[in-house]
């Protein structure tokens, strides 16, 4: 026997000693909460896959960002649901889309308060509900790209500080970036879907969002479960093409993608704990099954751990809420 014995068990005698040893920490300034406006809306309306998750109004969604701000929670990513779709998702471009408008309003009362993403996505404006244009009973990338660019150029406009593609088209960065540059707006972050893969787990945010494709899947342009390599030449294809910040979603089942874009890429990393995730979470808290607070933190934790520097959840509220009583 080795002397003296390692005891690992000395420095989990009491709190502080714990403490003492704790890598990882969750802190506000590293989250970003998902958020969600829909066109024609009176009051907020929820949905029974997302507890605590709501389609807000105009009104209702600048009310909630002040006590967003009051958590410090730093940036929301903002989703539209606009009041009529088809073929082409022109209110995802509209100059008057609802997207756009809501950012105007947001900026205009509370300016650098908070920082607002901007979701680039053609899905929740499409009469079909998929991520771009129809050809031939596929998304037809090239003629996506245009439109994509179009639609972050209008969010830039309106007063978006970053925009996310989540569209997982190819080519979309560096047609984002080239449209943003030569209209001045160097200076505005993408911050790119790049891993993103065709998860069940989107389920109760297509709910929310009003994006549920009407035919087939969008496993012809999000990736396939089964591949970790390719997610690295995803991430390093968005990072050639000049994405500030990369993301890997879903989170919690793709924490072996978080860990190696870690450790290959030095970018900043996002990574987005998905709807379903919280929606398991939450509803099998609700049951009493498992401990809300305990679940919520070690889920968070875990894609931390991982090594994600940024962190989307729908839970951010909660764990601002909890870090600011200093009760994690
Ligand atoms: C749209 C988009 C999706 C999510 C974010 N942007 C869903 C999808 O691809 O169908 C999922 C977010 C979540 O599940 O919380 N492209
Ligand atoms: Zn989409």
């Amino acid at each position: 026997m080795r002397y003296p014995e390692y005891r690992p068990r000395r420095m989990r005698k009491n709190e502080r000693l714990r403490a003492l040893i704790q890598e990882t920490e969750l802190s506000v300034q590293h989250l970003i909460y998902p958020m969600f406006v829909k066109e024609m809306n009176e009051k907020r309306v929820s949905v029974p896959s997302m507890p605590g998750i709501y389609q807000f109004s105009m009104e209702g969604i600048l009310k909630e960002i002040e006590s967003v701000i009051d958590l410090s929670i730093p940036a929301i990513l903002l989703f539209g649901i606009p009041a009529k779709k088809d073929e082409m998702g022109s209110e995802a471009y509209a100059e008057k889309g609802i997207v756009q408008e809501t950012v105007r309003r947001i900026k205009k009362l509370f300016g650098e308060d908070i920082l607002v993403i901007t979701d680039v996505c053609m899905c929740e404006y499409t009469s079909h509900g998929h991520c771009g244009i129809i050809r031939d009973g596929d998304v037809e990338n090239d003629e996506t790209l245009n439109l994509l660019a179009e639609t972050a150029l209008s969010h830039v406009k309106a007063g978006s500080d970053m925009v996310a593609p989540s569209d997982m088209m190819d080519g979309r960065i560096k047609k984002i970036r080239q449209m943003l540059d030569i209209n001045g707006y160097y200076h505005i972050p993408i911050m790119s879907y790049a891993a993103k893969y065709a998860s069940s787990m989107f389920s109760p945010f297509r709910d929310v969002a009003e994006s549920t494709p009407q035919f087939g899947d969008r496993k012809s342009y999000q990736m396939d479960i089964s591949n970790q390599r390719e997610a690295l030449r995803e991430i390093a294809l968005d990072i050639e093409e000049g994405a500030d910040i990369i993301m890997v979603k879903p989170a919690l089942f793709y924490l072996d993608v978080i860990a190696l874009a870690r450790q290959t890429f030095d970018h900043p990393i996002a990574a987005y704990s998905v709807s379903g995730e919280y929606a398991m979470i939450k509803h099998t808290a609700e049951k009493g099954y498992i401990d809300y607070k305990r679940a919520v933190i070690e889920l968070t934790m875990s894609i931390k751990r991982a090594g994600a520097d940024i962190i989307i959840t729908y839970f951010a509220k909660d764990l601002a809420r909890w870090i600011k009583e200093r009760s994690l």
